[in-house]
């Protein structure tokens, strides 16, 4: 009796297959299949993103009624595993989820805190393209820190301001949220008729309205972060054409800010057509920008449409969020620690905008913050660790400008220039970090650059 125990425990021992996963067919090699992880791998942010795939393609399927501020979502995500999977995680605050199916064959779920932890029927091997389809419902609730603003999906009177940066994405749609995972997005958004929806891309084909709804269609066919997908809905006018460049150009504004479409409209074109001769090529199909009655406090660079929120924007921060759809958007940051490499470019091109117009030099501006008191805090917040706490302090924007205005310096502008194109190039729609950009700016320099970049990125000090 004891031996035959001995041996069934031995035989399942070495046959190793845990009840939920099959042993493998015809002696092909052993899949490994254990849970995702459930974050990316940012240490700053533990929970964002989530591991063991990589997302291909967003689908999402939005209807959305401004009045009971209800929304009901299908979002469709398709992947690939990293590693053999018995289950992974997205990520989505809030909603009741009703459904969820793996591959078409419906799949067990759970929910713990912003996580949705999804369990398929077969687990997926490594290397296996899968497809996952959540479907969701509620009332979407955006997220608010001290040093963030309210941001995600924020319902509006007339409909509702989509602006995520860093982690709200989940607030409307089932996500990979962290900027280290891109895909393309499809978006159909349902709104009652009359509301406007606005997303990422080009629309596709025109909206249909039936039964007192209207649909639009929205493609991002280039990679994006989560946190720049959007879907602004509401009362807008509009204004639609080329650059004088020739890219396609859509300015949105909210009834009460139609005074700002004109320059909205004209600025944007003015802007991507000169950010195109600096950086190199446009890296999307589209370029414009919303401005929505939602006082957020800031702006956000979502792609291809950048949303002003609640105020009439002017050309440095149209300058500064269309320098993002290179650096942020085509270009994004692994972790969210190196943010400097999107607020620093930004800010500098505000800094080259006004050299450009006769403003005020890049030096000049360089100099006024250089010659801020050495107690200032400034001097305080090292840019090239930016902090999970205080994610978008000054530092990164200003000190993190005045970093490439110092390299500027050290190595002359016509590096200088052909680095930023070269940078913008050999990542385009890709990832970056802080030690990369170093590296291309000493190999193209031939200089050593270590202490310009220690003393202007990471010491808790005015440089000298
Ligand atoms: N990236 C935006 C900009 O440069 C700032 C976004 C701030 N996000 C937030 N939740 N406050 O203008
Ligand atoms: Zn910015």
């Amino acid at each position: 009796q004891r031996g035959v125990a001995l041996v069934a425990a031995l035989v399942g021992i070495l046959a190793c297959a845990p009840a939920d996963e099959p042993s493998p067919a015809n002696g092909h090699q052993v899949s490994d299949h254990r849970a995702g992880a459930p974050g990316i791998g940012d240490t700053d942010f533990p929970k964002d993103g989530n591991g063991g795939y990589d997302v291909g393609h967003y689908a999402i399927a939005i209807d959305y009624t401004p009045a009971g501020r209800r929304l009901v979502g299908v979002t469709t995500v398709t992947a690939t595993a990293t590693q053999g999977l018995s289950s992974f995680n997205l990520d989505l605050a809030g909603f009741d989820v009703s459904a969820v199916t793996v591959n078409n064959a419906p799949a067990t779920f759970s929910r713990n805190g912003d996580e949705l932890t999804v369990r398929p029927a077969r687990p997926v091997d490594n290397g296996a393209r899968f497809t996952v389809k959540v479907s969701y419902s509620g009332v979407p609730t955006p997220r608010s820190g001290t040093t963030l603003g309210t941001y995600g999906f924020i319902p509006t009177p007339d409909g509702a301001f989509v602006a995520a940066e860093p982690n709200g994405a989940k607030t409307w749609f089932p996500a990979n949220d962290h900027p280290a995972d891109k895909a393309p997005f499809d978006f159909t958004i349902t709104v009652p008729a009359g509301v406007t929806a606005l997303a990422n891309g080009e629309m596709v084909g025109q909206p249909t309205t039936a039964g007192g709804k209207t649909t639009y269609r929205w493609r991002e066919r280039y990679p994006m972060a989560t946190y720049l997908a959007t879907a602004t809905l509401g009362k807008f006018d509009l204004r639609q054409g080329r650059t004088p460049g020739g890219i396609p150009n859509l300015a949105a504004t909210d009834p009460r800010f139609r005074s700002a479409l004109d320059g909205l409209y004209t600025t944007s074109g003015t802007l991507t057509d000169h950010w195109a001769t600096v950086f190199g090529p446009y890296p999307f199909g589209s370029t414009g920008g919303v401005v929505d009655d939602f006082a957020a406090g800031y702006a956000l660079e979502n792609q291809t449409k950048p949303l002003y929120g609640g105020f009439h924007p002017g050309e440095n921060i149209i300058a500064h969020e269309l320098a993002h759809q290179w650096f942020g958007n085509s270009l994004s940051i692994t972790r969210w620690k190196d943010l400097w490499l999107n607020e620093g470019f930004a800010t500098y091109a505000e800094w080259l905008w006004a050299e450009h117009k006769g403003t005020r030099t890049a030096e000049a501006a360089f100099r006024e913050l250089h010659n801020r008191p050495a107690t200032a805090p400034i001097w305080k917040y090292p840019p090239g660790r930016a902090r999970p706490d205080d994610l978008f302090n000054q530092s990164v924007y200003s000190r993190g400008a005045a970093t490439l205005h110092a390299l500027r310096k050290a190595v002359g502008d016509q590096t200088f220039f052909a680095l930023l194109k070269k940078w913008a190039a050999d990542h385009r729609y890709g990832h970056v970090t802080t030690d990369q950009f170093i590296e291309l700016a000493e190999q193209m320099s031939g200089k050593e650059l270590s202490a310009l970049f220690d003393a202007w990125l990471f010491q808790p000090r005015r440089p000298a």
